[in-house]
């Protein structure tokens, strides 16, 4: 066969399942697809769940059930098939097309458009994804979840589900935080190399100073009064041990576990708030290390003898009765 015939072969099998998608979906209807001729406005409409490989359909108009018909917007549903959708004004015609179905076609080029989100709403989905997936996965997929209902395609295209890994700080090694890990990812996804160094760094630092946990949702699952408490570091080991020092409940407790789920909605909501600061011009780094960081690192950063890197708290861990070297 030549590359020719099979190209075209490629093409019209992935035109094939286009077209099957979206008659399911019912958009071959033609009032379906626009929203206008031929639909009788006094007919009963209900609104209704449409799913695309099981990722709820986003987008600005929900989906509804008219006359019997699915009735989606044409973008959200078209895209997160994977087609092309243009809007030719002089013909008054949406146009479709299913080029970028195929199987081979690249995801959109990174960054991802962001788009504001609602604080608020994030702290709740981060808090309930903790109790689906743990810290990581409840921050990622607080914060991917909003944007599909806002954004829909291609938000879409990522199973969440790849952020599990990093529960308990990276399956319970407890290194990075896995609210971070999570929350460092979305930023990632949705800004480029200079911006996401600045915002990530803030909450990074931000996270070594917040006293944990600051939000409470109205349901809680463990419906307590909880003790809070900042660690001075980005690890969960440190994180949950200084908690659990302070509070005097055990790592394995609900309690602890409640206390995270909480940590877990206020790491996605203030990630979120700091994406909006920097979409509105308002981003401040207001992050201030301690000294003790610049002071160990004038003798063992790279100006000088060059034999450690890094921005954690140096005094937390290395205990020097004579800071100024060399130590004992
Ligand atoms: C004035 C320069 C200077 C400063 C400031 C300094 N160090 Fe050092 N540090 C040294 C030198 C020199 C050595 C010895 C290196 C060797 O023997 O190879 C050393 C050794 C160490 C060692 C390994 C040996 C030991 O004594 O434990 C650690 C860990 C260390 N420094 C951590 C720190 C930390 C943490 C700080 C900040 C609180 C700090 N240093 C500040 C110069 C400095
Ligand atoms: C989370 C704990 C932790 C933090 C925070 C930390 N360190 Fe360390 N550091 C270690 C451990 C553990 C070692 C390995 C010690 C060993 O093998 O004896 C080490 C090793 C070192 C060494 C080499 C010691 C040697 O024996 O030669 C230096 C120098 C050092 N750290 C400096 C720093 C500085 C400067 C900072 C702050 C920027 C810092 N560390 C932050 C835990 C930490």
């Amino acid at each position: 066969m030549t590359e020719a015939r099979e190209e075209m072969e490629r093409k019209e099998l992935t035109r094939r399942k286009f077209i099957a998608g979206a008659a399911a979906a019912g958009i071959a209807t033609v009032g379906g697809i626009l929203g206008v001729g031929g639909i009788n406005l006094a007919a009963a409409e209900e609104p209704v769940t449409v799913t695309v490989n099981g990722v709820p359909l986003g987008g600005p108009v929900p989906p509804r059930i008219e006359k019997n018909v699915a009735i989606a917007p044409v973008r959200p549903l078209a895209e997160s098939l994977g087609a092309e959708v243009a809007w030719d004004n002089v013909s008054q015609t949406v146009k479709i097309t299913s080029g970028k179905g195929d199987v081979n076609a690249a995801a959109p080029a990174w960054p991802w458009k962001y788009q504001k989100l609602d604080p608020q709403a994030v702290w709740q989905a981060g808090y309930d994804g903790y109790y689906a997936g743990a810290c990581c996965y409840g921050v990622f997929s607080a914060i991917i979840g909003e944007l599909r209902k806002k954004v829909g395609y291609p938000y879409t295209l990522i199973p969440v589900e790849m952020f599990k890994y990093g529960e308990g700080g990276v399956v319970g090694w407890s290194t990075l935080c896995g609210a971070l890990n999570g929350a460092c990812a979305a930023i990632n996804l949705v800004s480029s190399e200079e911006v996401y160094n600045k915002i990530i760094n803030e909450l990074m630092g931000w996270y070594t100073q917040a006293p944990f946990p600051i939000g409470k949702p109205a349901k809680p699952k463990v419906d307590k009064e909880l003790a809070t408490s900042a660690s001075g570091s980005p690890l969960c080991h440190v994180s949950v041990t200084n908690w659990c020092k302070v509070s005097g409940y055990g790592a394995k407790s609900p309690e602890r576990s409640e206390r995270c789920g909480r940590l877990t909605g206020d790491v996605a909501a203030k990630a979120v708030e700091l994406l909006n600061q920097y979409v509105d011009g308002k981003f401040v780094a207001a992050y201030k290390a301690p000294n003790s960081i610049s002071d160990c690192m004038s003798c063992h950063g790279d100006k000088a003898m060059n034999n450690t890197r890094g921005k954690m708290d140096c005094v937390q861990c290395h205990d020097l009765s004579n800071p100024v070297g060399p130590h004992k």
